[in-house]
């Protein structure tokens, strides 16, 4: 048996019990080519084991709000022909802790912001950074700015 097996793959709703997230967002991942399945005789994927790394580095790279075309650009930079290597993931996210360090600096700014609606409820156009929180990224365009956010 070779690691490409489909018996020796995941089903689709073993690898998301495994993965911690949905069938759902692992179809919408495959959509993106974020993560591979391969399809067997009557169609069903089938997932690698070595997949589970890249659904880990997916949700750790959201959490610190890559979004999912940054996620994908990083991913796009693993090696083909073989299964990555710690060396591999840890290049991959080596850039993180300047990061980290931008969205700590984000949040403290929003708490900061935030210190005068704490008990206030009044949710003022001029005033109130929730209130405008909600329109503050209305000049990128319309529509949802963040992208899908998964498990
Ligand atoms: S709720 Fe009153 S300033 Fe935000």
């Amino acid at each position: 048996m070779t690691s490409h097996d489909p018996a020796t793959m995941l089903t689709i709703g073993d690898f998301a019990a495994r993965a911690g997230v949905t069938a759902s967002a692992l179809r919408y991942y495959e959509s993106l080519g974020l993560i591979h399945a391969v399809r067997t005789g009557g169609n069903q994927r089938r997932y690698r084991r070595a997949e589970l790394r890249r659904v880990a580095f997916i949700r750790a790279a959201r959490s610190i709000g890559l979004s999912l075309e940054e996620i994908k650009a990083s991913l796009d930079r693993l090696p083909d022909g073989r299964i990555p290597d710690r060396a591999d993931w840890q290049r991959l996210s080596s850039s993180w802790s300047r990061r980290i360090e931008d969205r700590i600096a984000q949040l403290r700014n929003l708490q900061e912001e935030l210190d005068e609606c704490i008990g206030c409820g009044c949710l003022s156009i001029s005033k109130c950074a929730i209130y405008n929180l909600a329109d503050a990224r209305a000049d990128e365009g319309a529509g949802p700015r963040l992208g899908f956010k998964a498990g």
